[in-house]
């Protein structure tokens, strides 16, 4: 497979950078800016692309570009901080701008280039700008605020952008992107969802031979994805289980056993553990406490199950690629850590497994396109993100089989209704597609069951039950969001369908919060 190796010198956008690549249908690996060399030649890449970064090629410290990557003869794009510090490296002058450029400018392609043919607008975040090019390079475009926007040597296969061409708001940036891998770096694009299972396929094979192979599914899209894909690659030689902690949304359990069933041919073995969940959670109320012993009881049943099934050797992960890169990135995305909290109902560190984790190169949306091509069904492909502690996290104040029932019910109408509605379905997370159809999907909705009583009447009867609240958010990447606009009339019909068909129900409230300040779930 050809491949392009990206050096992130702490931007912020080099994920970004990656799934372009990616969607240009050429593999890549991100590697930060002082990986060393042997790890990244490893990868046998074609080209390079140096990502942007908040330093200052002159400040002391600053990261600058191994040797070895000039050495290689191979062809590099450096984008913004990549561009000044190729600038820097090869004899150029970069200075700081008489001030900082942030967002949209207009370029002008000054010679026919089809690298640069077809931008105008473009996204700029910079400080610095080159003031004299390296020996053997020419202007390729420019902007008002820096007139050397975009460079190359052509001899050397070397260029720099100053813009961002990777982020969406960069019209056309993707075909600059996918014109130097493909074009100048010659690399072939061969990564589609057909080739990603057939590799993964001999990997895993090549990995577990004839052991066993033991499997958690949870219900969500990397967990089946990845358990898809093993079972693809050693039949039943895979033995997936899913827990029923009885903390999950309705007929959860049934539909994603039915999936494996009819769409894979493979056995989910159901383990019914919801009596020791509700057990373990009587009389608790706060939310940390409530996390903690779901993730520990989690753990317990599975290590008693694998037991039970004659302690395997192989376990399967669904980490993905984010996760992989996020724990070796340079000083970035700090924001990203607030997600920590989440990996409750993971497993121990110290589980005497060896992983198979057929997901960990890829980016969600690959993880979906994959599931798809195994015949994974839509409603389980593009599943919206649920909570590790289930809904313990919804159901504010004691986790009781009798209020999770509850909650369960009222959610049940309200997805029923979204998607009748047409609210729900494929969404493009985060990949930066321009579609308005993609944004106005929910991103996220359930019902959070509140531990407030309020008087109603019903009939001619006095009420005097617990309140629910509507939570729809609209978000690209889960760290921000926004409150989903949902029609008024809709609202109305959910909400009059839990108060008279959820016993238990009087009042629906809807959240109008965006996160920050609030949070998605509510806990
Ligand atoms: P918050 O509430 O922090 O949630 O805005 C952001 C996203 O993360 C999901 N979430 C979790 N996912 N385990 C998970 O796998 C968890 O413990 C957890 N808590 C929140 C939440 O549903 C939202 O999509």
């Amino acid at each position: 497979m050809d491949s392009i190796a990206i050096l992130d010198f702490g931007s912020q956008y080099a994920q970004i950078i990656a799934r372009r690549v990616r969607e240009a249908q050429v593999y890549c690996e991100l590697f930060p800016w002082d990986a060393p060399m042997e790890q990244i030649l490893a990868i046998q890449p074609k080209g390079f692309i140096l990502s942007g970064g908040p330093r200052s090629v002159y400040e002391e410290d600053a990261p600058y570009i191994q040797h070895f990557v000039f050495k290689t003869g191979l062809p590099i794009l450096g984008i913004c901080y990549g561009m000044q510090a190729l600038t820097h490296a090869l004899g150029g002058q970069v200075d700081p701008s008489a001030r900082r450029e942030y967002g949209y400018a207009e370029i002008e392609s000054l010679i026919d280039s089809p690298l640069v043919s077809g931008l105008s607008k473009v996204w700029m975040s910079h400080g610095d700008r080159i003031t004299k090019l390296p020996e053997g390079f020419i202007v390729l475009a420019a902007s008002g605020n820096s007139p050397l926007a975009a460079m190359g040597d052509r001899k050397r296969k070397y260029f720099g952008v100053q813009f961002h061409p990777e982020v969406h708001h960069t019209p056309n940036g993707k075909k600059l992107l996918r014109y130097f891998v493909v074009e100048i770096c010659g690399a072939k694009p061969n990564w589609t969802p057909a080739s990603i299972i057939e590799e993964s396929v001999e990997r895993i094979r090549k990995q577990v031979g004839n052991e066993r192979v033991l499997a958690a599914v949870s219900g969500g899209v990397d967990s089946s994805v990845a358990a898809a894909l093993v079972h693809e690659a050693i039949g039943d030689q895979l033995m997936a289980i899913f827990v029923d902690t009885g903390l999950l949304r309705k007929n959860e359990g049934e539909q994603v056993a039915a999936a494996f069933r009819e769409n894979l041919g493979a056995e989910l073995l159901t383990v019914e553990a919801s009596d020791e969940f509700f057990s373990a959670l009587e009389g608790v109320t706060e939310p940390e406490e409530k996390r903690k012993i779901v993730g520990e009881k989690f753990i317990r049943v599975f290590e008693r199950q694998a037991m039970q099934l004659g302690q395997p050797k192989f376990l399967v992960q669904g980490t993905i690629y984010p996760d992989v890169v996020e724990s070796s990135a340079p000083d970035r995305n700090k924001a990203q850590r607030i997600k920590t909290h989440h990996n409750v109902g993971g497993l121990p560190e110290d589980i005497q497994f060896q992983l198979v984790e057929p997901l960990r190169y890829l980016f969600k949306d690959e993880v979906r396109a994959v599931g798809e091509a195994l015949g994974l069904p839509e409603s389980l492909v593009w599943r919206q993100p649920f909570p590790g502690p289930g809904l313990t996290v919804r159901c504010l104040g004691e986790v009781t089989r009798e209020r999770v029932s509850r909650l369960r019910a009222a959610d049940a109408i309200l997805l029923e209704e979204l998607s009748k509605a047409g609210y729900l379905g494929k969404h493009d997370f985060g990949s930066g597609s321009s579609s308005i159809a993609a944004r106005t999907v929910v991103s996220q909705a359930f019902i959070v069951l509140l531990p407030v009583r309020s008087v109603g009447v019903m009939g001619d009867q006095r009420t005097y039950q617990e309140a629910a609240a509507i939570r729809a958010v609209t978000t690209e990447d889960f760290m921000t969001a926004d409150w989903a606009r949902l029609p008024q009339d809709l609202l109305a019909k959910v909400s009059n369908r839990i108060v008279n068909e959820v016993d238990g129900i009087n009042r629906v409230v809807y959240d109008i919060t965006s996160k920050p300040p609030a949070t998605i779930e509510w806990e």
